[in-house]
C-alpha cells in the first residue's frame, strides 16, 4: 500500500476526509474506554455515540464506503494514510492495541450506521475474545448473529508496504471496471436516444462520472486509475474514447488539485466532449478508404454538433455552458490554430485545455482506421512537441509529470527479457523510470499470470525498463493487467 498522504494534502476535500477519519478514531477510542468500565445503558455513551453517528453520516456524503484499516502500525482510511499527530498519538495507539488484541485489522462501513446499530457494534466489539486467531471471521459471525449489516471487520495486514490482499485487489479492479462500464453504457444508450438531444440523461451521466471521481479519491491521487484508459475497442472507438478521456481528465484534474465539484464537472465535460461524433454516420467514422473533403468537413463539424446537442439543456441547467464550450473548443488549440474557426471562442477554457491533452493522448494511443497506434511514450513525446502550439505548455508539463516516462497502461519490455504492464507511476521525481509494474509470467498461456513489482526496490535492479512495446505484437490484452 502506498502513501497517498502528500498528494491528499493538495485537496481540501481530501483533508476534510482525513480529519473525519481522525474523528472516527477518537470517537471509537472514547467508546471503547467507556465500555470497559460502564454498562452500555450509561449516560456517558450517549454523546460519543451521537458524535460517531454524525461523523459517519458526514463521511458518507462524499464517500461510497468507509474503510478504516491498520497497516503495520498506521491507520489508512479508504487507502489514504492518516498521519499520526503528537497530540492524538495515544488515541491511535489505544485503538490500534484494542484491534490487535482482538486480531482485527479494521472495519469497512458500507452504510452510515444509526445510533442503535453503533451501540450493537460496540457490544460485539467488547465481547470479542482476545487473541482469537480467527479475529475477523469470528467478529463478522457475531455481527451477523446480532442482525447487524452495513459493517464488517477486516483481517490484519502485516506491515506498511505489503501488497493488498488478493480479494481487495480484485474488489478494487471489479469496482473500477464497473464504474468504467457504467459510463460506457451511458454513452452507448445516449447514441440511441440522441434523436432528441435534449434527452441526454444528465442524471445518469452525473452518476457515472461521480463513481469515477470517487474511485480517483479512493486511489488517493487518482493516477493508478488511469490504467482504465488502456481499455481500447477498435470497433467502438468513439464510445471507449469518450469514457477514456473522462477517466484521464478526472485523474489529471485531481492531480492538478481541482476541488471535487469542479472535478465532477470536468469529468462530465470530458465525457461529453465528442458527443457530436455520435451524430456522424458510422460508415464515415469507420471508413477504410480515403475520406472525401466533405466527409472530413463532416467529422470536423463534430465540435459544433456536440455543442448543439447540449444547447437545449442550457435553459434548465446553466452549468451546461462550460460543457458546451468544451465540446466546441477541444480542437481549437492553445494557439487558436485549430477548429472550428469561431472568433468568439477567444481562449480555451481550462477544462477545454485539459480535455484537449487527454483527448490527444487517448486518440494517439488507439489504433484507428487512418492512423497507426502510437505507443504511450511516443504519444507523450508528440504532446510534448506540441506544447505551446496545440496544447497549453504548463498543462503539458504537469501531464507528463503525472504520467511519468512510462504511463500506466504501457506494456514494457524489461532488461530481464520479461514483459510487464505499468500500473502506477513512481512519484519520486528521481525514479520516474522505475514505476510499479505487473510482470507477466508464462507468456505461453492465454492469460498470463502477473505479479506486482516495484522497480525502484533494491532487489529489482535487474528488472529495468528497456522500452515500450505494442501489446498486440505479443497477443496481450494490456488493460487486463492495467487496473
Ligand atoms: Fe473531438
Ligand atoms: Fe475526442
Amino acid at each position: 500500500m502506498t502513501d497517498k498522504g502528500a498528494s491528499a494534502a493538495a485537496s481540501p476535500e481530501a483533508r476534510l476526509f482525513v480529519a473525519q477519519a481522525r474523528e472516527v478514531l477518537q470517537e471509537l477510542a472514547v467508546l471503547i474506554r467507556n465500555a470497559a468500565i460502564h454498562d452500555l445503558s450509561n449516560e456517558v455513551f450517549r454523546e460519543p455515540l451521537r458524535n460517531l453517528e454524525a461523523t459517519l453520516r458526514d463521511i458518507f456524503k462524499t464517500e461510497r464506503s468507509f474503510r478504516l484499516q491498520v497497516v503495520g502500525q498506521e491507520f489508512f482510511a479508504n487507502r489514504t494514510r492518516i498521519r499520526m499527530e503528537i497530540r492524538t498519538l495515544h488515541t491511535y495507539k489505544f485503538v490500534w492495541q484494542e484491534l490487535e488484541r482482538r486480531s482485527l485489522g479494521g472495519f469497512q462501513f458500507d452504510t452510515p450506521l444509526e445510533i442503535d446499530d453503533l451501540a450493537s457494534f460496540l457490544v460485539v466489539f467488547m465481547a470479542q475474545a482476545s487473541h482469537d486467531e480467527d479475529g475477523a471471521p469470528e467478529f463478522n459471525r457475531a455481527l451477523a448473529g446480532s442482525g447487524l449489516t452495513g459493517v464488517e471487520a477486516l483481517s490484519p495486514l502485516d506491515e506498511a508496504g505489503q501488497p493488498l490482499p488478493e480479494e481487495q485487489i480484485l474488489d478494487r479492479r471489479r469496482r473500477a471496471i464497473d464504474a468504467y462500464q457504467q459510463a460506457l453504457d451511458f454513452i452507448r444508450e445516449t447514441v440511441v436516444e440522441l434523436d432528441s438531444p435534449a434527452q441526454v440523461n444528465l442524471r445518469r451521466a452525473k452518476r457515472a462520472v461521480q463513481r469515477l471521481v470517487d474511485m480517483s479519491y479512493e486511489e488517493g491521487d487518482g493516477f493508478s486509475m488511469i490504467g482504465l484508459a488502456s481499455i481500447k475497442d477498435h470497433d467502438d472507438y468513439t464510445f471507449n474514447h469518450m469514457v477514456n478521456v473522462c477517466v484521464l481528465a478526472i485523474a489529471f484534474g485531481h492531480r492538478l488539485g481541482l476541488p471535487r465539484p469542479q472535478l465532477a464537472d470536468l469529468g462530465l465535460s470530458a465525457l461529453y466532449h465528442d458527443l457530436g461524433k455520435l451524430q456522424i454516420p458510422l460508415e464515415v467514422l469507420r471508413s477504410h478508404g480515403p475520406l472525401t473533403d466533405e466527409q472530413w468537413a463532416l467529422i470536423g463539424n463534430h465540435t459544433v454538433f456536440g455543442a448543439l446537442a447540449l444547447f437545449p439543456m442550457l435553459a434548465a441547467n446553466p452549468e451546461t455552458l462550460p460543457r458546451i464550450l468544451v465540446a466546441l473548443q477541444h480542437h481549437y488549440g492553445y494557439d487558436r490554430s485549430g477548429y472550428p474557426d469561431i472568433q468568439i471562442l477567444k481562449r480555451q477554457l481550462l477544462h477545454s485545455r485539459i480535455v484537449a491533452i487527454c483527448d490527444g493522448f487517448d486518440a494517439m494511443t488507439t489504433k484507428r482506421v487512418y492512423q497507426r497506434r502510437f505507443l504511450p511514450d511516443e504519444a507523450l513525446a508528440i504532446i510534448h512537441k506540441a506544447a505551446g502550439g496545440r496544447y497549453d505548455p504548463l498543462l503539458v508539463k504537469a501531464f507528463i509529470n503525472c504520467m511519468g516516462i512510462f504511463p500506466p497502461g504501457s506494456t514494457v519490455q524489461l532488461a530481464t527479457g520479461e514483459l510487464g504492464v505499468v500500473v502506477e507511476p513512481n512519484r519520486d521525481p528521481d525514479r520516474v523510470h522505475q514505476p510499479i509494474v505487473k510482470v507477466l509470467v508464462d507468456l505461453e498461456s492465454d492469460t498470463p499470470e502477473a505479479m506486482s513489482v516495484d522497480l525502484s526496490q533494491a532487489d529489482q535492479q535487474a528488472r529495468q525498463i528497456l522500452r515500450c512495446v505494442d501489446p498486440a505484437d505479443y497477443g496481450i490484452n494490456s488493460c487486463h493487467y492495467a487496473v
